[in-house]
């Protein structure tokens, strides 16, 4: 397995919209595996493959307490929604110490494969309901900080670029 380079905000590659795996294969399975790796590597509880710059439909995640409870989610698709919403505080591995406030749907269903191709429904609520609508957001090349003001936004972005500057990653 290998830790990958993770995407930073503002970079455009995060808006690049995931196509559907055609077939979860060795190649597939490397990914998931490379990705988490990486999420629990950056201690994060979800991660996109759009954020390891990957634009295929493939999200990890574990929002277990005890950090072992992967849940991998391949050509996700939610299928259900509560009316209910709800707003909780979010943060990303693409925009690092950065975190505000994001209404979600409390609770959803999605409809997805696993590392093995199999069929599953995953119903989440709470965290993981949080978690998996930001993901899925991910595949579709939105940032989290979408969501908020253009001024929050623009000081976020600009921020993340001073930052970039003054402490270059070797990647
Ligand atoms: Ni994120």
């Amino acid at each position: 397995m290998a830790c990958l380079n993770i995407l930073r905000y503002p970079d455009p590659r995060l808006h690049t919209v995931a196509r559907p795996v055609a077939a979860v294969d060795e190649r597939i399975r490397r990914l998931v595996d490379d990705m988490l790796e990486t999420m629990y590597a950056a201690e994060g509880v979800g991660l996109a493959a759009t954020q390891v710059d990957v634009h295929e439909c493939v999200i990890v995640m574990d929002t277990s307490e005890t950090r072992d409870h992967p849940i991998v989610l391949v050509n996700p698709e939610q299928i259900w929604q509560s009316e209910e919403m709800r707003v909780a505080e979010e943060g990303c591995l693409s925009v690092p110490a950065i975190y505000d406030k994001v209404e979600r749907h409390a609770s959803v269903k999605v409809r997805a494969l696993d590392r093995q191709g199999e069929g599953f429904e995953m119903h989440a609520e709470g965290l993981a309901a949080v978690c998996v609508q930001h993901e899925m957001d991910h595949l579709r090349g939105k940032v989290f900080v979408e969501y908020l003001s253009a001024l929050k936004r623009d000081r976020i972005r600009t921020k993340l670029l001073k930052k970039a500057r003054d402490e270059p990653r070797d990647d």
